[in-house]
């Protein structure tokens, strides 16, 4: 039988065996087994050959669901929750026994979200459980926004019995924003297509960011494709490398001699496109991408925090 699917059916049956699905979400594709279900669970850490104290997000089909797998949820997070949920927003919150030491990687609290994609809301409803999945790529590998970026990155380690669900191409195309909400402030651990001045505005709250090490997608290095990425500003390209790849946004024409992989009109075309484009460099065996990243304004700040992390194994001589 064919691994990747659009039956969800299909789909949900594969997780009530046991088995593992990857999952389209509006971010981009998660790899997911049933929450409660450890040793499915810790089948996913092997296929992405994930250390296991790095805690996964329990995806929920709806908001009412939060309070089976949380205790102690501040007022402010819940109003975060019903007005960013469904959508791509991560809530981390002190745990309910359900959530396993598994998923949370022993941790006190566990990460929650309500995805809006629409295959991973019908999926999230026939199944009835928590949905953990951390995103469908190799460890600290650039994650996938297609069901054939997941084939390219997993089919090697997926056994015949799992399932990729295709849902098209992943609209928001960065993970989602995390925020800690255990401490008296919304914390921003990684940021995303929900803001941190949406936070604050919706809160009424101060935001921290930044200063802490405990989720990998916040390690220096991450999200890092076989090619070296290089971040310039726009006046730098002239002296870029010859020979490389070039991501930029649409009005910045391609110097001779670089190869385009991507031309974003906007931001959010500009963190849609992102991933995609990194994979075709590697595609391409090409050595390097240059990349000018977008202004820091709404997701450009997620944009320019995974370009960061992709770029620092590049910088340490990888
Ligand atoms: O958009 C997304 O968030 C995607 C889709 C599939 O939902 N998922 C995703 O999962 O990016 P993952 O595991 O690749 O990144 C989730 C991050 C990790 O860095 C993890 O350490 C952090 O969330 N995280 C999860 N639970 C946490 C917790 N209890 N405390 C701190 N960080 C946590
Ligand atoms: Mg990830």
């Amino acid at each position: 039988m064919d691994l990747v699917t659009t039956d969800i059916t299909l789909a949900a049956q594969t997780l009530r065996n046991g088995g593992v699905v990857a999952i389209p979400t509006e971010t981009v594709y998660g790899l997911g087994a049933l929450a409660t279900d450890d040793v499915a669970v810790a089948r996913i850490f092997e296929i992405k050959g994930r250390p296991s104290d790095h805690p996964l997000i329990v995806h929920l089909s709806s908001r009412t669901q939060l309070a089976d797998w949380s205790a102690d949820v501040p007022e402010w997070a819940h109003t975060l929750a019903d007005t960013y949920w469904p959508g791509p927003l991560t809530l981390v919150v002190p745990r309910s026994p359900l959530a396993s030491d598994v998923v949370t990687g022993g941790l006190p609290t566990v990460g929650l979200r309500v995805p809006s994609h629409p295959i991973a809301q019908a999926l999230l409803a026939v199944v009835g459980e928590g949905i953990a999945a951390p995103s469908a790529n190799r460890y600290g590998h650039v994650s996938p926004t297609t069901s054939s970026h997941v084939v390219a990155e997993l089919g090697p380690y997926l056994a015949p019995t799992d399932r990729i669900l295709d849902g098209g191409a992943s609209q928001v195309g960065v993970e989602s924003t995390i925020v800690d909400c255990t401490g008296d402030l919304p914390h921003v651990l990684r940021p995303g297509a929900v803001t941190v001045e949406q936070i604050e505005s919706t809160t009424g709250l101060e935001v921290v960011t930044g200063g802490t090490t405990r989720a990998p997608g916040t390690l220096p290095a991450h999200y890092a494709p076989q090619a070296l990425v290089l971040v310039v500003d726009a006046p730098d390209l002239a002296t870029a490398p010859r020979g490389n790849g070039l991501i930029a946004p649409a009005h910045i024409p391609t110097p001779d001699g670089l190869i385009r992989l991507a031309a974003p009109a906007d931001t959010a075309a500009y963190a849609r496109e992102l991933y995609a484009a990194l994979r075709r460099a590697d595609d391409l065996t090409l050595t390097g991408v240059v990349v000018v990243p977008p202004g820091a304004d709404g997701i450009g700040l997620a944009i320019r925090d995974r370009l960061r992390r992709a770029a620092y194994g590049s910088a340490q001589g990888r």
